[in-house]
């Protein structure tokens, strides 16, 4: 129906093109802006000691919330949660029902299989190859070479925050062989 009108329509569609784009790049600038609190609040704080620590969550990716949790996870439970580069990481529950500040990696240090808790032992057992450790983790019957790893494990507004674990293994007063 119209035809081009012409070579001096072509310069005005650049233009608003240009204005379009203008207009995009400064909402975008101000949505971004906007979501910096937001975002921020999601990346967990840095700890002292220059690890940085991660939340735990649960299976489903949620931060376990310290006060629900204790009402299901009683003295001597040992449950898994995400821990500090996803790894899966036990919060041990220590007999008068706090939470220890240690968290015990749940790779075993044969072949990298997880290690279930078998609370009537009371230890881990590795169904793969019969690795056994205690209940703070430390091996104690191999074929696994190495304790479990460990990582520090604080209550913090009522969620545990795992932080590097690079000082004195406490069950074998030898260092981390995994920092
Ligand atoms: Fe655990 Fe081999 S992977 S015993």
């Amino acid at each position: 129906m119209t035809q081009l009108s012409g070579s001096s329509d072509v310069p005005d569609l650049g233009r608003r093109n240009f204005l379009n784009l203008l207009w995009v790049g400064t909402a975008a600038g101000t949505a971004l802006g906007g979501l910096y609190p937001v975002i921020k609040y999601f990346i967990p704080p840095s700890s002292g000691g220059g690890g940085g620590g991660v939340i735990a969550k649960d299976a489903l990716g949620n931060d376990i919330i310290v006060s629900e949790y204790l009402t299901t996870h009683g003295a001597g439970d040992r449950s898994l949660a995400q821990g500090l580069k996803g790894d899966p990481t036990y919060i041990v529950i220590e007999g008068d029902g706090t939470i220890a500040n240690y968290g015990v990696n749940a790779i075993c240090t044969h072949l990298g299989c997880v290690v279930p808790w078998n609370t009537a032992e009371n230890k881990f057992m590795c169904p793969c190859h019969g690795s056994q450790y205690d209940e703070t983790g430390k091996v104690v019957r191999g074929p696994a070479p190495l304790s479990l790893a460990l990582a520090h494990a604080d209550v913090t507004d009522d969620n545990v925050s795992f932080t590097e674990w690079t000082e004195t293994d406490f069950r074998t007063d030898e260092d981390p062989w995994w920092a």
